[in-house]
Formats: C-alpha cells, structure tokens, sequence
C-alpha cells in the first residue's frame, strides 16, 4: 500500500468514527461500523445477540481490511448503548472457521476469551473540562497497582477503579500531583501486575471496566491529579490473547499470525508475542491505543513499558546491549511519539539503557518526553545497602549528574514495582523490620530523589515505610500508615519542599563527595535567577543546599562550605524528631551517637555544622541582593 493511500485511510477512520483504533465502533448518530484487519481470512461476519448470533457479512476492502456498516434502527442502537454481546466470525485460506473476540473490544463479559461487549462513549458524562496538567517541571509522580493499593483494611481480593477514588485523599494529603498506574489494560485471568495485556483496548473487568476507568480518571482531574497510564507494547499476552492467529495464518510456524513477527524476532523474555512493527497495520493499531488512552480515556500521560524490548530484538533480560538493532521496532516507537507530541500530551519510557537518544527530538531521537533512570535507582540501591564503609560517595554523585539531558527527559525513583516484588528498601538496607539505619537510609534515599535533576517517583507504600513485598494478591497493609506516622510526615514535607522549589529545567546542580566522611552535599538553584522566579512552574523558586551523611557517626562542629550569596535557612532535617515512627526498633548495633539530639538552630557560614547519623538537613535560601 502507498502511504499516501495509507493516509487516506487512516484519516478516513478518524473522520467517519471520530475516535481511535477499528474493530465494532457503535456510532453517536446510530447504527455502527465494524472494521476488522484479516488479510488471509476469506470471509468475515460479525455476529451478535441483537441479530440472533446470525452472521453478518464484512465487505472485503482489499488491503486487509474488512468493513460492514450496520444502519441505525432504535431498538438495536438501544442495544448497542447498553452493551450487546457479539464476536467475530472468520473462515481461513484452508477452511477452518474461527470465533473471534473484536481485537479493539472495549468490553468483555468477563472471561477473557469471552463474548466482547459494546460500549458506547458518549453515555459517560465528563466533569473535567476545566482540568489541565500541572506544568511538567512541578510534577511528582506515585506509582500504584489498582488491585492492592486500593484495597481497604481487611479487603482479600483485587479492588476496583472505583475502591481507588476515596484513596485520592491520601495522595492528596501526601501532596503528590500524578499518579501512574500499572497496567489496566484486560489481561488474562483477575489478579495480576498487569504486564499480560490480552485486549490493549479494554480496561481489566475485575478493576470495573471502562465507566470504571472514566470516573476515577475524572475524579483524580478534580482532585488536581494528572493521570499516567502504564501501557505494554514490547509484547502481548501470553494467555487468553485473541490476536494470537487471529485470521488462521501464521505462516505455517504455528506462532502468532498477522498481528506478531513469526520468527526468532517474537521472542521476548515473557512470550513468544512480540508485535510485528514491520506492518504498518499493527502499528497503527498501537499509535491508535496510545491515543485512545490520551484522547477517549482523558489519561495525561503514557509510559511505555519494556521500550529496549521495541528497539531491540534478543539479548537477555538483564542484557540488552546484547540485543540487535531492530529498525522496524524504531519506526513504531517514533510515530508513537509523532502521535503523541501532537495531543501535548507527556510520553514516558522505560527504557532503562540511559540511552539519550529516547527523548531527543525527531526524526533524529525517538521523541520521548521523559525516561526512567535505571542508573540512578541501582547505584542508589547498591550504596544504601552496603556496610558504610563500602558506600561510594563518588558514585552516587555521578548518577545525580548523570541526568540524561536534565530537566524533565529523566523520571527518578528510590522503589518501583519492579523491586518492590523481591524487596521493600527499609527492610532491605538493614534486614531487619522497623530498624533505625533501614528508616533512616531509606528518608535519604527519598530526598536524594526529590532534590536531583530529573522527574521523582513514589512507589506505593514508600511513603510509610512499607516492608511487605508488593504482589497483586496482597491488598496493601494500610495499618501500617498509622504506625509509621513519621515517614509519611516527611514525604509529605520533601514533597512540599519539592514542589515548591521548582527544581524542574533551567535548574543547576553541584554535587560534592566526600569519600572519607561518607558526605554527599547537592546545591541546586534557578538558572538566570531572579528574573525566572516569576515562572509559572516555580512560584517561589529559591536556591536549595542539602549536606547527607551516609554513616552511622554524627558530624559535630563538621567544616561545610556554604555555597556563597544566599541567605541559607534549614528547611528540614530528616532526623527530626517529627520523622520518627511509633514502630521504629533500635537494634543495639543501630545505637549512635546523637541520634536523639535535638536540631541544633540553623547556621549559616562555613563552620560548625551538626549532622546526625545517617541525616540529611536542607537548606533554602534567597539570594542576597548585592552580592
Ligand atoms: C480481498 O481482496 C483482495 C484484493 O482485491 C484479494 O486479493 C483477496 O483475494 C480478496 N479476498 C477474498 C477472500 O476475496
Ligand atoms: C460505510 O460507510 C462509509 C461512509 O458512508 C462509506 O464510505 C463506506 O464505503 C461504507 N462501507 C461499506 C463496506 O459499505
Ligand atoms: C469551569 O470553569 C468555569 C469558569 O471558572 C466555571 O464557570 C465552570 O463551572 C467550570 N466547569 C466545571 C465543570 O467545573
Ligand atoms: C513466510 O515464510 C517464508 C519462509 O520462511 C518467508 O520467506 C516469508 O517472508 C514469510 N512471510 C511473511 C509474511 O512473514
Ligand atoms: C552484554 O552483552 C555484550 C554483547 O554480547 C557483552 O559484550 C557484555 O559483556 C555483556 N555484559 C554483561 C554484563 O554480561
Ligand atoms: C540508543 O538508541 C538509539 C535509538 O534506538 C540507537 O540508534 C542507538 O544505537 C542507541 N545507542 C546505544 C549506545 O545503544
Ligand atoms: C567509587 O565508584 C567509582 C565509579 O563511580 C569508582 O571509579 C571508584 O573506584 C569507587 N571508589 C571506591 C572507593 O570504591
Ligand atoms: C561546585 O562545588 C564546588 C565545591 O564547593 C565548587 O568548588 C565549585 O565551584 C562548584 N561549582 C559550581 C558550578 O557551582
């Protein structure tokens, strides 16, 4: 096909549907259209509970594609607003007869492989017209799984979108500004991650379904929360998937058919299912659930799952500079974010090669708006969970520095899901509950993320020092926030103290190490200050000065030079006593000097700083005219 002629077809779906992807689109003005991709099929029907399940011909468009315009009539739109049954029946090059759910279902019935369902957009009423997304700069991301975040204390089974809209409060207490939620897309079976998307269109019946999805995106809009959605495009499946050979063929390889390469190329760590982003109708079919997400869904935000897995074919998991090129895998990701640059929409990747090429522009990069730093989390991790004297302060410096191209095109974090399922980070630097050096640590670990260049990160949980391992079959412990008070208390201030410093772009950072002390300090402040503080993004921008002490020892009268100009006042100490939870243990080998001793009153200067064990004390200032 010509890609001017692939253009008018595409438009042309646009235009006559007014919204994203194919399959059984019921329309405002009555009646419907069903589109269907079966290039090997030799006849195609639809067939559904309001024609008595007899099939109903396709018309056979020549380029793959499949049509059949159903006409209004009042009682069979009724249907069609309601939510009919149907599926959609093919016969094969050699015969056989398959039926098949709609691959853009929005709906199903609830087994996976089940009747798809119609579902009919305008029903839903949108209160977020006036809602916009925060600036970029300002943004502080929570990362959440419907199913256990959103569990009460006492729930056992998986919780629904609509569980999460009275949770928006403990965001909103928190201070946070986007949540990013795994995986909702339908996948196999009722109780996952999320990561085995079966039907990219649907949203998880057992999360509540689509209505679900819309009202407590509209609900996260009214509390001034941005939504980001977690999509997987690296693979589909494995189980339940209705693509898979989908119009019979598939080569005669007995893998997936149209939808998927049919060779060495579909394997991935996960399945044998990765896309075929050498056809262009699969490609669209993916640019076209991205926007659906964005535009239908009202979603402010994707991230990408697995981005590497798109790039690169082979390698292993843990290995991907093993992989090989895989150019097909390119051009999709850049008319991805071709796509989504044109919604003004954010488009995250998990890409975790620290490759700066995702968020340069196009043609030249892949035009992402942000990535997630892998480098950052893991040198993090590493150096929090070593004994002091192995804790590499030069290290951690250069992963702050490293930013990626600064600004927002790096997303940061201390805990995600990912880890989170093998180990908690207070539990995980001490190996033991509740202890001291684990609680400690750990609140550096979160400053380190709030104060570096690059977007932070939250992991549920993380914010009261969770140590239960996050799985989708263990609803949250809630009553843990109650007992671990002092940690949401500092989240709550780190992210304030975040939020209001305006640390996004046009911010400049100077890291310190001092190897012998175990000393990190992090200066940062607004470039061409003062003139930008009249920034949107940055209400009251000012310079931020934080000195962490990565040991056990506290530094009395300790020797720190101040940066110079500012009017430095301490703005928080994590060892305050504020902080402390009602749970914390201290072990007797956490005993250190001066870990009850109350915060001295700020100084400014270059002499006599106090810091505590495993502390860091923030300092803000203005800078003094004059000077
Ligand atoms: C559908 O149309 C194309 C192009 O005209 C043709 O090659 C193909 O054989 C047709 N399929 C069937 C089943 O008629
Ligand atoms: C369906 O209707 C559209 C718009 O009127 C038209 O362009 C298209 O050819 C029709 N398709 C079929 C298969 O009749
Ligand atoms: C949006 O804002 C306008 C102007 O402030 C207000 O009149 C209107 O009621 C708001 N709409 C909603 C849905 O909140
Ligand atoms: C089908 O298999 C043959 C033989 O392996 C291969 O040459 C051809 O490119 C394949 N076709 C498609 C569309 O994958
Ligand atoms: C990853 O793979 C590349 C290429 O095969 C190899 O050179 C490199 O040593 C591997 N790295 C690790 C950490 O295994
Ligand atoms: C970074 O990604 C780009 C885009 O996929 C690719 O062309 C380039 O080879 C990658 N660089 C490295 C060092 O892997
Ligand atoms: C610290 O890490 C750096 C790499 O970032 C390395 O060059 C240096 O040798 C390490 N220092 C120690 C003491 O391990
Ligand atoms: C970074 O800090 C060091 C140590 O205080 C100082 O010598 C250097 O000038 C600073 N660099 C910038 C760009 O501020």
């Amino acid at each position: 096909m010509s890609r001017l002629r692939q253009l008018t077809v595409l438009l042309c779906w646009q235009c006559s549907l007014g919204r994203h992807g194919a399959g059984f689109q019921p329309l405002p003005s009555g009646g419907a259209v069903v589109k269907i991709y079966a290039p090997h099929a030799t006849q195609v029907s639809i067939v559904g509970s309001w024609n008595g399940w007899m099939p109903d011909s396709l018309v056979n468009l020549s380029d793959g594609w499949w049509e059949l315009n159903i006409s209004s009539e009042p009682t069979r739109d009724y249907l069609f607003q309601i939510g009919a049954a149907y599926k959609i029946f093919l016969v094969s090059e050699d015969g056989r007869s398959y039926w098949r759910p709609d691959p853009w279902s929005r709906l199903q019935d609830g087994t996976t492989l089940g009747n798809s369902l119609t579902y009919f957009d305008e029903k839903f009423q949108w209160t977020d017209a006036n809602w916009s997304m925060p600036h970029w700069d300002t943004l502080v991301i929570y990362e959440l799984h419907v199913g256990s975040f959103c569990a009460y204390e006492g729930w056992t089974g998986t919780a629904t979108l609509d569980m999460c809209i009275p949770k928006l409060e403990h965001l909103v207490e928190l201070g946070i500004n986007a949540v990013e939620l795994l995986p909702v897309a339908e996948f196999d079976g009722t109780v996952d991650w999320g990561y085995t998307t079966a039907y990219p269109f649907a949203v998880e019946v057992s999360y509540g379904g689509q209505d679900a999805f819309k009202r407590f995106v509209n609900a996260c809009h009214q509390k001034g929360l941005a939504v980001l959605l977690d999509v997987v495009y690296n693979h589909l499946g494995p189980m339940d998937l209705p693509l898979w050979q989908f119009d019979g063929w598939s080569n005669g390889t007995g893998l997936g058919g149209i939808y998927f390469y049919n060779d060495h190329r579909a394997e991935t760590p996960w399945a044998h299912t990765r896309p075929n982003y050498g056809v262009p109708d699969v490609r669209r079919f993916f640019v076209d659930n991205a926007l659906f997400w964005l535009d239908t869904m009202h979603c402010d935000g994707l991230r990408v799952d697995g981005v590497s897995f798109i790039r690169l074919w082979g390698g292993s998991e843990t290995n991907r500079s093993a992989g090989t090129f895989n150019p097909e895998g390119e051009l999709f990701l850049k008319e991805l974010s071709a796509a989504v640059r044109k919604t003004g929409k954010m488009l995250i990747a998990e890409d975790l090669q620290g490759n700066m090429s995702l968020t340069e522009e196009l043609p030249k990069g892949l035009g992402f708006n942000s990535q997630w730093d892998g480098r950052f989390h893991w040198t993090l991790l590493k150096n929090l969970r070593q004994p002091d004297a192995w804790r590499n302060m030069s290290d951690l410096q250069q992963a702050i520095l490293a930013d990626l191209g600064g600004g927002v095109r790096r997303t940061i974090y201390a805990e995600s899901h990912d880890e989170a399922g093998r180990f908690r980070l207070p539990l995980a630097i001490s190996g033991r509950r509740d202890s001291w050096v684990g609680s400690r640590l750990s609140a550096l670990a979160t400053a380190l993320v709030m104060l570096s260049p690059g977007i932070p990160l939250i992991f549920q949980g993380q914010e009261f020092a969770l140590q239960e391992l996050f799985s989708a079959h263990q609803p949250m412990d809630w009553s843990q926030l109650a007992s671990h008070r002092g940690t949401f208390k500092l989240h709550q201030d780190l992210v304030a103290l975040r939020r209001v410093q305006g640390l996004g772009s046009g911010t400049g950072v100077n890291v310190t190490a001092d190897e012998t002390n175990k000393i990190l300090t992090l200066h940062r402040w607004k470039e061409n200050w003062p003139s930008s503080t009249s920034a949107p993004s940055a209400p009251s921008a000012r310079s931020v000065f934080a000195i962490f002490n990565f040991q056990r020892r506290a530094l009395v009268n300790f020797d720190v030079t101040f940066p110079k100009g500012v009017d430095w006042n301490l703005a928080l100490n994590t060892a305050d006593a504020r902080y402390y939870n009602m749970a914390t243990v201290f072990h007797e080998e956490d005993q250190g000097p001066g870990a009850f001793t109350p915060i001295e009153s700020p100084q400014a200067g270059s002499t006599g700083t106090f810091i505590h064990p495993y502390s860091c004390k923030i300092y803000t200032g203005n800078l003094i005219k004059g000077i």
